[in-house]
């Protein structure tokens, strides 16, 4: 499977040696930076990576900052994404199961290198649910997306 990263300065070191490992995994990964310590601004990576699952040139992407909520909610301003800011296996395999996130967002001042390689290897092997209540939330937050969102339309 190919996969897209991204990161602001805050991952400067992890994110080579998690790339290594999604490597060894069998993925095939795509950085779009940033590659250096400079300081940057994680809005900039967020939209790089978005704008290609946009195009539909990668399913899933994972996006590393500080605390990871910056770059989540950069990511979330994007039309088709659902970014989901994950700290253990747990929250990780839920963002698949139950909301069907395409992005895993995560905090290199948070977690250890050694849960991001849990939370990307969950993230990149799970799929949503097909129960009626999940897939009901996930049209709820399309249509949210879209801007069609009804509550009468759910009922
Ligand atoms: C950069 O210092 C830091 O603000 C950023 O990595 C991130 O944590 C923002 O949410």
């Amino acid at each position: 499977m190919k996969v897209i990263i991204g990161s602001d300065h805050a991952a400067t070191d992890v994110k080579p040696a998690l790339i290594s490992y999604l490597e060894s995994e069998g993925y095939e990964v795509t950085d779009v930076g940033t590659y250096t310590a400079d300081s940057c601004d994680y809005p900039v990576y967020a939209d790089r990576l978005c704008k290609r699952i946009q195009s539909g040139e990668f399913e899933r992407g994972i996006l590393i900052c500080g605390t990871g909520i910056g770059i989540s909610i950069a990511a979330n301003k994007h039309k088709g994404i659902f970014a989901a800011l994950c700290t253990d296996e747990f929250t990780a395999e839920m963002c698949r199961l139950h909301n069907g996130a395409n992005i895993v967002c995560m905090g290199a001042r948070v977690t250890t290198l050694d849960t991001m390689k849990k939370i990307c290897n969950i993230f990149l092997t799970s799929e949503p649910l097909a129960e009626p209540r999940h897939e009901r939330r996930r049209d709820e937050l399309k249509a949210l997306d879209n801007g069609t969102f009804d509550e009468a339309d759910f009922k």
